[in-house]
């Protein structure tokens, strides 16, 4: 059964895999786009939103969402990762395209309420624009399908800092918020996704089958594997987005445990996100365990019929 989905996004050089995944998946039908801040600025994130999309010759619209946090002052974007542009060393042309006039919450909200009960939404970046549609609407999230979100760290640590994962950390009060209100969300942390970790030559292997969109991700790769060196990691890259989105289309190949979650919004801890039992919020599907070989197998699989 195909799932309908919308993917909040940040691209970013892990988002852009997880988009061509979702593009070539025949069991994921993507309805849109919306657009944070995160690894890039918001205007950045729908410019190389639109752009994926564009190369992709996929016609689907992008709305872009707010540009600043919940509370705390805008973080700068995380170039050293994923470059000034988001891609890389690539630079980026202006796409024809434009993004809708409803903005990232207004259209989340809207599309939630068309596609009542039916809409998978996978937020891969900070859930800035995920609390502001619950404040337009307090049914959003009881009309989505479920949320899988990229995001969070129960026993991991953090890769921002020693105790936040990035998304979670860019804004805190925005998580704290979507994990206390009540909807059927799994999150897909480092727990797991520091553990899918694929070598230059799982990209290499792509581009050779897919010259266009995966020689793209290879392109795109060899700058996110030269920022894992310069952190000791020297095995290849993490594949947070991608995997959130395999958790979308095959949640048979995670295991999850159940728990009250909360987020550390002030102080060194600031982005952690925490388990607290005494919380009465509803629980979170936290992704504990994964098939990596599966994981990564269907990364490959769907991106490789790409042209
Ligand atoms: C997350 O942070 C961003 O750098 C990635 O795109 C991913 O969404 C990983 O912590
Ligand atoms: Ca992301």
């Amino acid at each position: 059964m195909t799932i309908k989905l919308i993917i909040d996004t940040d691209p970013g050089i892990d988002d852009a895999m997880a988009l061509f995944y979702a593009i070539a998946d025949p069991e994921v039908d993507l309805l849109a786009l919306t657009t944070v801040f995160g690894n890039v600025t918001t205007p950045q994130a729908t410019r190389n939103a639109l752009f994926l999309l564009e190369t992709a010759a996929v016609n689907i619209p992008v709305a872009e969402g707010l540009s600043k946090p919940r509370e705390l002052p805008t973080y700068p974007p995380s170039s050293h990762v994923h470059g000034a542009e988001g891609f890389g060393t690539l630079d980026v042309p202006t796409p024809q395209g434009k993004a809708v006039s409803e903005t990232a919450p207004e259209f989340l909200v809207r599309m939630a309420r068309a596609y009542k009960g039916e809409l998978v939404l996978c937020p891969i970046g900070p859930l800035t624009n995920i609390a502001a549609a619950m404040d337009l609407d307090p049914e959003f999230c009881r009309n989505l399908k479920r949320m899988v979100i990229m995001g969070g760290s129960l026993r991991a640590g953090g890769n921002i800092t020693p105790a936040a994962e990035a998304n979670i950390y860019h804004d805190p009060h925005a998580a704290d918020f979507v994990f206390s209100y009540g909807c059927n969300i799994t999150l897909v942390g480092l727990d797991v996704t520091n553990r899918v970790i694929c070598p230059r030559s799982y990209f290499a292997q792509l581009a050779e089958q897919s010259p266009k969109l995966g020689g793209l991700l290879h392109q795109m790769a060899e700058f996110y594997i030269d920022f894992y060196e310069t952190v000791g990691k020297f095995n290849g890259c993490g594949m947070h987005d991608p995997s959130a989105l395999v958790a979308c289309a095959a949640p048979n190949l995670f295991v999850t445990e159940d728990h009250h979650l909360r987020v550390i919004c002030s102080g060194e801890r600031s982005g952690e996100t925490v388990s607290d039992p005494n919380l009465s919020s509803e629980p979170v599907k936290v992704c504990v365990d994964v098939d990596i070989a599966a994981v990564k197998k269907k990364i490959f699989k769907n991106v490789a019929k790409l042209v």
